[in-house]
C-alpha cells in the first residue's frame, strides 16, 4: 500500500481534492482510522484531555507522546503519521526542538506538528533544514490557553485576522508543508487558505480549508466532558459501550454468560 506523502497532499490541494485527517493514540484505533482511508493521523497532544483525563494539554510530556506515536505508527500502513510536539519540547531552544522532533521520526512518524506562528519560525526553519517535515498550527493553539484566556475563536477583529494571514504566509515561507487552522471565522479561514500554497487543515475553520481534522474521540462520541461547536458526532460509541457492558454485567449476574458456546467440554 502506498504511503501518503507530502507531495501527494500538496497535489490534492492543487487538484482541489479535500484532505482528511484524524487523531489517534493507540494501535487498534489507528488501524481502524487507517483502514477507513484517512490521509493523515495526528498523534495529538489532545491525548492529555481525551485519554489521560487532564483539563488541558500543558502537562503532556515528550515520553508520553513518543509512546503513543510509536504504537500508532505501527498500525498506520497508508496514512501519514504526525507527532504533535508537546509544551516545552520546542520552546526552550531550537536545538532541543530538533532533538525532540527527530525522536518522533525515530519512532515512526513522518513529521511533526508545532503550535504557533511568527514565534516558531526559527524552529520550523531548522527542522525543515534537517529534513523533518513540519505542520504548523495557528488560530486557537491549545498550549496558549492561559494567554488566550480559554479556547476562544481567534482573528475576530481586522488586525488579528490580518496577523493570522501574515503568519500563515510566514510559516509557509519558513518551510512548513501544511498548516492547521483552528477556531477562526469561516471567511478568515478561506482567506488564509487562498493566501498560501500549502494545504490548510481546518478544525473549527469552516468548509473552505483544504482539509479537515477532528479528534477521534469527538467523532465517535467517546468524549463528552465538553463538546466544541465544530465537532460533528458520527457515532455514539460511549452509549453503545455502556449498553454492551450493562448487558454483560446482567448476564454475569444471571448466570447466562458464559453459555455452552463459550465453555470447553
Ligand atoms: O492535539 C490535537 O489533537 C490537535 C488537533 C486537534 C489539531 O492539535
Amino acid at each position: 500500500m502506498q504511503k501518503v506523502t507530502i507531495q501527494g497532499l500538496v497535489r490534492k490541494k492543487t487538484e482541489g481534492k479535500r484532505i482528511s485527517a484524524l487523531t489517534a493514540y493507540d494501535f487498534p484505533t489507528a488501524a481502524i482510522v487507517d483502514e477507513a482511508g484517512v490521509d493523515i493521523i495526528l498523534v495529538g497532544d489532545s491525548l492529555g484531555v481525551v485519554v489521560q483525563g487532564l483539563d488541558n494539554t500543558l502537562p503532556v510530556t515528550m515520553d508520553e507522546m513518543l509512546y503513543h506515536t510509536r504504537i500508532v505508527a505501527r498500525a498506520a500502513k497508508r496514512a501519514m503519521v504526525l507527532g504533535d510536539m508537546p509544551f516545552l519540547s520546542y520552546q526552550v531552544s531550537v536545538g532541543e526542538a530538533v532533538r525532540n522532533a527527530g525522536r518522533f521520526l525515530q519512532v515512526g512518524a513522518q513529521g511533526v506538528k508545532i503550535e504557533g506562528g511568527a514565534n516558531v519560525l526559527p524552529v520550523i526553519k531548522e527542522l525543515v533544514n534537517f529534513d523533518i517535515p513540519v505542520m504548523a498550527h495557528i488560530g486557537i493553539t491549545p498550549q496558549s490557553i492561559h494567554r488566550h484566556g480559554g479556547y476562544k475563536v481567534q482573528g475576530r477583529d481586522e488586525a488579528a485576522a490580518q496577523r493570522l494571514v501574515d503568519e500563515a504566509k510566514m510559516v509557509e515561507d519558513s518551510g512548513a508543508f501544511s498548516l492547521v487552522v483552528e477556531g477562526v471565522p469561516v471567511e478568515l479561514a478561506r482567506k488564509i487558505t487562498e493566501s498560501v500554497s500549502i494545504p490548510t487543515i481546518g478544525i473549527g475553520g469552516g468548509p473552505h480549508c483544504d482539509g479537515q481534522i477532528l479528534v477521534i474521540h469527538d467523532l465517535l462520541g467517546l468524549f463528552d466532558r465538553f463538546v466544541p461547536k465544530f465537532v460533528k458526532r458520527y457515532a455514539n460509541l460511549k452509549e453503545t459501550s455502556v449498553d454492551a457492558i450493562r448487558q454483560y454485567i446482567a448476564e454475569v449476574e444471571s448466570g447466562e454468560f458464559p453459555g455452552a458456546e463459550q465453555s470447553y467440554t
